[in-house]
């Protein structure tokens, strides 16, 4: 049997997934289960970037973790771990940052954006080197394919750059992993039309409680003065392309039809969203409140993960220090 590709993600654990998390990563990434090896991880020691508190820290990696398994991801074959389980990978983040120059990094956006909000004095050495960790993430399991969200790309792009400078300076050691971002899938707007995201505070966690906390926060999302009798345009509507996400194709086009014909209200749109959103998450959303219930149980999942993900990132990292001129790992 010739071996499966290897698909590698992480996730930081610093909040409750939202929809853009969803449909950005979490769903192409248990999708791929089905036709790669599978190694997917929280990314903790990414989180402590941006956190400060440890019991947020823990709670939000059980949260990820359960999310993953009420999704469908099977953990008998898809290997789920936690980041700071496989402490191999700051050793080649290290071997990472020695050929690779500052300018790559001061290039990266978000970095950039870091800056342009406060001084640089007061920026955190981590949130500079995070390019560098996440690379390493990605380099020390060998991975083919990084499923990830469009605003990653640039992440992975950086990632194969050090591997061609460790490769250029070493010898063909490392592989050169590609991207995986869905052509279909645009960047998910957030309830104020901007991209749907934590720092923004503008998003629809997926396993709210119940169909009405659902329609709560689809009441809030940003919508024209235009009347109910007025037409309006489907194609520039936050609500429309988060119905099209959750709903099926004829549902999704009946609302545009009705958008354009006038008579339908921005007030039906949201309702038939919540519904989506309901019927969508709905069932998956006991699954995960069951698994939550049990954190011991998410913990061995994780240490099971990590046993076989540590597995892979010490032979990477082997061969990395016999190629650089260290001893062999201890
Ligand atoms: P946030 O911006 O909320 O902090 P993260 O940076 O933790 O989200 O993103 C985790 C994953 O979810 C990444 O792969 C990212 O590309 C994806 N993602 C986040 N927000 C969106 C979005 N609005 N649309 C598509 N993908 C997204
Ligand atoms: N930076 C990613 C994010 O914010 C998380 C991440 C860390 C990651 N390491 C990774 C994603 C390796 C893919 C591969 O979403």
């Amino acid at each position: 049997m010739t071996r499966r590709l290897r698909a590698l993600s992480g996730i930081k654990p610093t909040g409750t997934p939202h929809l853009g998390n969803y449909f950005g990563m979490i769903q192409p990434a248990i999708a791929l289960q089905e036709t790669h090896e599978a190694f997917y991880f929280v990314a903790d020691y990414h989180a402590l970037t941006t956190g400060r508190d440890p019991a947020v820290l823990r709670r939000a990696s059980h949260e990820i973790t359960a999310t993953f398994l009420a999704l469908g991801l099977d953990p008998a074959g898809a290997v789920f771990f936690r980041q700071s389980d496989v402490p191999e990978v700051l050793e080649l983040a290290w071997q990472l940052a020695c050929v690779t120059n500052m300018g790559l990094l001061q290039r990266a956006h978000a970095y950039k954006a870091a800056l342009e909000k406060g001084d640089a004095n007061e920026l955190s050495a981590g949130t500079f080197f995070y390019p560098v960790l996440m690379a390493s993430d990605i380099l020390a399991y060998d991975s083919a394919v990084v499923p990830v969200g469009r605003d990653q790309l640039q992440h992975i792009e950086m990632a194969q750059d050090m591997a061609g400078h460790l490769n250029a300076a070493y010898g063909n050691v490392l592989r050169r992993p590609e991207a995986l971002v869905r052509a279909e899938v645009p960047t998910v707007p957030g309830i104020d039309d901007r991209k749907m995201s934590k720092s923004y505070g503008n998003t629809i966690d997926i396993f709210l409680p119940s169909e009405k906390a659902f329609l709560k926060v689809v009441k809030q999302i940003k919508t024209d003065s235009k009347g109910v009798d007025e037409p309006k345009d489907p194609e520039v509507s936050t609500l429309v392309a988060l119905y099209r996400l959750v709903a099926s194709r004829e549902q999704s086009d009946d609302m545009a039809a009705r958008y354009r014909a006038g008579g339908y209200g921005y007030g039906h749109a949201k309702d038939a969203l919540g519904k989506a959103l309901e019927a969508h998450f709905g069932p998956a959303r006991e699954r995960y409140n069951a698994l939550l219930a049990r954190p011991d149980e998410l913990d061995d999942v994780l240490a099971q993960g990590a046993k076989r993900a540590r597995a892979v990132a010490r032979e990477v990292v082997g061969r990395v220090r016999e190629k650089v001129g260290l001893r062999a790992l201890p």
